[in-house]
């Protein structure tokens, strides 16, 4: 099929790359940005994703083209919208690029045509009427064309259910596409599209398929914030919560899944759908019952962030003086999760933030495998003492306590006796609990979150 994608982030590209090699697929990628379109022209990747690069070069599979005309959108069977929505200041989902899609559309589409869209960005329940309304307004003031009657343009929504850093595999191996239409044409069209995977298709009409996304995300998060609101009743009686989440996972009504404790999640997904939903179900209805549930994920999640600095606190504050100690602090990842750059949203942002807010005079040195110069342009503008380093034990060098945050595989295979050398003091914090206990415990003092502390 002819496919038109808008927006090549996570979620474009990898819908682009893998319906065109994947799937065979004929597609057009587009963007505003000409770098990113430059960058990928000559076959290279403007974000890190496992195995996307390979797929983006093979030769096998469908032609893919990028551009910043949309033009080229004209001959498309479907056009995925797979821009950002990010977070307004209450809570709220920003369409503003969305709209701007519709808007640079309607400069093209041309009467006597019907144009299939389909909402690929995670986009609120209404979403899609609000876009179509725009659309209409904007052909008839500018072009004088009346929607339904001089051209069509259909609205669907396809959520994508991939998790950055394994998002190919996850297209590979989807649990479900969820497929929510109002018009018949598109529920064939996007069938047709996933015939390969036609066991995997669950049709439904447009909102439900939205809220399926937000719900599904904001699950998996209250998951999370659950696990995570047992930290402190776990350490206060000396039960390893490991071991509970372990002994819980067993059921299958519960599964394993998403109940690792931690310092919070993280990323462009999770904090964004969480607040979105929850602004959307109380704008729904007034005399909403309150709405306790998003909101505890979230308090819980900010909460389960400060667990590294309230260590850190334990250890260095200094009363007389009200202030951190002057300390230096080694952080390993910075990266809100392993195998990704991505530090949107990271619970290394808010440890930083908070050290700086402590004592302005702390030293910070980070290392990551991949993220390092993401965090470095999100403090460009900070005064911070920060060090980035590609080499953990210069990172460890005469710091005072070390602090794991991202739960990094390779962070298993280091020389914790040589980081302890390096190292002036001898405190350790793993917020992934991902190391030895025994060895660990034997070199440090050791804090692993959600493990009793033995010393
Ligand atoms: C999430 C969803 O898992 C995807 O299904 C969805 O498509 C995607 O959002 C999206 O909406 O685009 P992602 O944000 O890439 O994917 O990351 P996850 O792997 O879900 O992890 C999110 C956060 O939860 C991370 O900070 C991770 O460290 C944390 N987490 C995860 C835990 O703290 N404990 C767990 O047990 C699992």
């Amino acid at each position: 099929m002819k496919i038109g994608i808008i927006g090549t982030g996570y979620v474009g590209l990898v819908t682009g790359v893998c319906l065109g090699k994947v799937l065979n697929n004929d597609i057009v990628c587009i963007d505003k940005v000409e770098e990113k379109i430059n960058l990928l022209n000559n076959k290279q990747c403007p974000i890190f994703e496992p195995g996307l690069t390979k797929l983006l070069n093979s030769s096998d599979g469908g032609n893919i083209r990028f551009t910043t005309n949309y033009n080229e959108l004209l001959d498309r069977d479907l056009i995925f919208l797979c821009v950002g929505t990010p977070q307004n200041d209450n809570g709220s989902t920003n369409y503003d690029y969305l709209i701007s899609c519709m808007n640079d559309l309607a400069d093209v589409i041309e009467p006597g045509t019907s144009t299939y869209i389909v909402i690929k960005s995670t986009a609120p329940v209404g979403s899609a009427d609000i876009l179509k309304s725009f659309i209409a307004n904007k052909l008839e003031s500018d072009r004088g064309l009346i929607l339904g009657k001089d051209l069509n343009i259909h609205i669907s929504s396809n959520p994508e259910f991939l998790k950055e850093g394994s998002a190919v595999e996850d297209f590979l191996n989807p649990s479900r596409i969820v497929i929510g239409t109002d018009d018949s044409e598109s529920k064939n069209r996007l069938l047709k599209l996933y015939e390969t995977y036609s066991d995997k298709c669950f049709c439904t009409d447009v909102k439900s398929a939205q809220l399926i996304k937000y719900a599904s995300n904001a699950f998996l998060a209250t998951k999370i914030s659950f696990v995570n609101s047992l930290i402190t009743y776990c350490e206060e009686n000396n039960i390893n919560l490991h071991d509970v989440t372990y002994g819980m996972g067993l059921d299958p009504r519960i599964g394993s899944s998403f109940l690792t404790p931690g310092p919070g999640y993280g990323g462009s997904c999770f904090p964004k759908d969480v607040a979105s939903l929850s602004f959307e179900m109380e704008e729904s209805a007034e005399n909403y019952p309150d709405n306790c549930i998003l909101k505890a994920v979230d308090t819980i999640n900010e909460q389960a962030k400060m667990w590294p600095v309230y260590k850190i606190i334990d250890e260095f504050y200094d009363t007389d003086i009200c202030l951190l100690k002057p300390i230096k602090v080694c952080v390993l990842g910075c990266a809100f999760k392993a195998y990704t750059d991505d530090v949107r949203c990271s619970s290394t942002i808010t440890l930083i933030e908070q050290l700086f807010i402590l004592n302005k005079n702390v030293q910070v040195s980070v290392y990551d495998p991949l993220a390092n110069d993401n965090l470095a342009s999100y403090f460009s503008d900070r005064n911070y003492n920060i060090e980035y380093t590609d080499n953990v034990y210069t990172a460890a060098e005469n710091a005072d306590v070390t602090v794991l945050m991202t739960p990094w595989p390779e962070f298993l295979a280091l020389n914790y006796s040589k980081i302890k050398c390096f190292m002036s003091g001898n405190v350790f914090i793993d917020t992934r609990a991902m190391l030895n206990y025994d060895v660990m415990n034997s070199l440090f003092k050791y804090y692993a979150l959600g493990k009793p502390q033995k010393n």
